[in-house]
């Protein structure tokens, strides 16, 4: 096998990179697309016709009719917000069948109580998505998840019972809603009999995929700073978020080239250290410009300056090639600061590195280099050559920090609108 046959799409930042537009950008020198963690908590957006499309576990590869999309069984399922997905892109004329779209019958899945829970517990003191993804997770390690697999057993109606009775108990213990199990079993079965026609091997197809020449993107969810062993613990999501969750999400060890995305700024949702927010009025023109709410809840992003320690830092994972997204979000500000480093005042060093844990990240004092911006206007651009001195001295100064070139520039929202070098 060549050793770029299939390639990973992964975020550096904490989620929100703009993963759907370069896949989106790039699926057409592939034959499949998949989802292999994360879940509904992820939200990735793709622009059709001019309209925002935004997917949550449904792989951003769907616009392309030739390409196959599928789900392995590292992504945390939530089946009745799969069907949501699915008739949401019926009013865009997207047609899922089972020959471009198919479900591995092993993934976890998100169950109600699993909502209530998250809605009951972390969900207010971390501020996740309250989509269940942690206690999902827990469940899953801990051996009681139940699988999409499960749902065809004869004795499942028993299964679910017996496991939502429990459920039940510890959410009375949480101080939660416990859940009419009778409605939920139903609304559940109802949800899998619309999507059972879409259930596969996966397992098999990756592997027959892969001995017949074909190329796979893999779609990561969320961002390396958000990788639960890794990522600025606790305020981090369940899943691992760095190359490795390939593997575990399909169980191969594929070589893949690596496609990191990041943007010119900062986006943050829920609770954590920034170290390098911005409080003035700048972070709400970035916001606006760079229409900066959650994708999945809604919620306005917290922004703040490109930190080039938290890159180094993830980049210790090895990227094979750069995405910079928004570049054009950035046009007109009176000044882009880059966090260059952070530096140690107890013994006088500079740190490259951001420590890796939330706690490690109070307390740090900034280095930065400021970057005078652009005035033209520069979306749509697809020539490097065509942007403006200031952009290119800005681009210029975030390859040599990082000290690697960036591939891919995006200068608007449309797959068009990007730069290839
Ligand atoms: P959870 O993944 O819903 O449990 O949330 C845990 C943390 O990860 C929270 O701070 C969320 O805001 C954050 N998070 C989870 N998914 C995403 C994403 O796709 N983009 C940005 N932040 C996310």
């Amino acid at each position: 096998m060549n050793t770029t046959q299939h390639t990973l799409v992964v975020g550096l930042q904490f989620g929100d990179e703009g993963k759907g537009k370069i896949i989106d950008s790039l699926v057409d020198d592939f034959d499949a697309v998949v989802r292999f963690n994360g879940g509904a908590n992820a939200g990735h957006t793709i622009y059709y016709k001019g309209q925002k499309i935004a997917l949550h576990q449904i792989p951003s590869g769907v616009l392309n009719k030739h390409v196959l999309n599928i789900i392995s069984h590292g992504l945390l399922l939530n089946l009745s917000l799969l069907v949501e997905e699915m008739n949401g892109l019926d009013a865009f004329s997207i047609k899922l069948t089972s020959k471009n779209f198919c479900i591995s019958p092993l993934c976890t899945l998100v169950m109600p109580w699993h909502i209530a829970m998250d809605r009951a517990t972390s969900g207010t003191q971390i501020g996740t998505t309250v989509k269940g993804i942690g206690p999902a997770s827990a469940d899953r390690i801990n051996r009681r998840g139940i699988r999409l697999i499960d749902l065809f057993a004869e004795d499942f109606e028993k299964r679910f019972m017996d496991e939502g009775v429990i459920q039940n108990n510890i959410l009375k213990v949480f101080g939660g809603d416990t859940l009419d199990l009778k409605k939920e079993y139903t609304l559940l079965v109802k949800s899998f009999e619309q999507i059972r026609g879409y259930v596969l091997d996966v397992y098999d197809l990756l592997n027959s995929l892969t001995k017949n020449n074909k190329r796979i993107l893999f779609e990561a969810a969320q961002g390396m700073m958000l990788d639960v062993f890794n990522g600025t613990y606790p305020y981090v999501t369940s899943s691992v978020c760095d190359p490795s969750s390939v593997t575990q999400g399909t169980g191969y060890v594929f070589p893949l080239k690596k496609i990191g995305v990041l943007k010119p700024y900062l986006t943050v949702v829920g609770a954590r250290e920034v170290p390098t927010e911005i409080f003035s009025t700048t972070a709400d023109i970035i916001r606006e410009k760079g229409n900066e709410y959650g994708a999945t809840t809604g919620r306005p992003r917290r922004i703040g300056w490109i930190d080039i320690p938290m890159l180094r830092y993830v980049l210790q994972h090895g990227i094979d090639e750069f995405a910079l997204m928004k570049l054009d979000v950035l046009t007109n500000i009176d000044e882009i600061q880059v966090c260059t480093a952070y530096w140690d005042v107890h013994i006088d060093e500079e740190i490259r590195y951001t420590p890796g844990y939330n706690d490690g990240l109070k307390h740090i004092t900034k280095v930065y280099e400021s970057f005078p911006a652009w005035k033209e206007d520069i979306s749509g651009m697809s020539k490097f050559e065509d942007l403006p001195k200031n952009a290119k001295a800005f681009i210029k100064g975030i390859e040599r920090y990082l000290d690697k070139k960036i591939s891919y520039i995006s200068t608007g929202v449309n797959k068009e609108d990007l730069i290839v070098r």
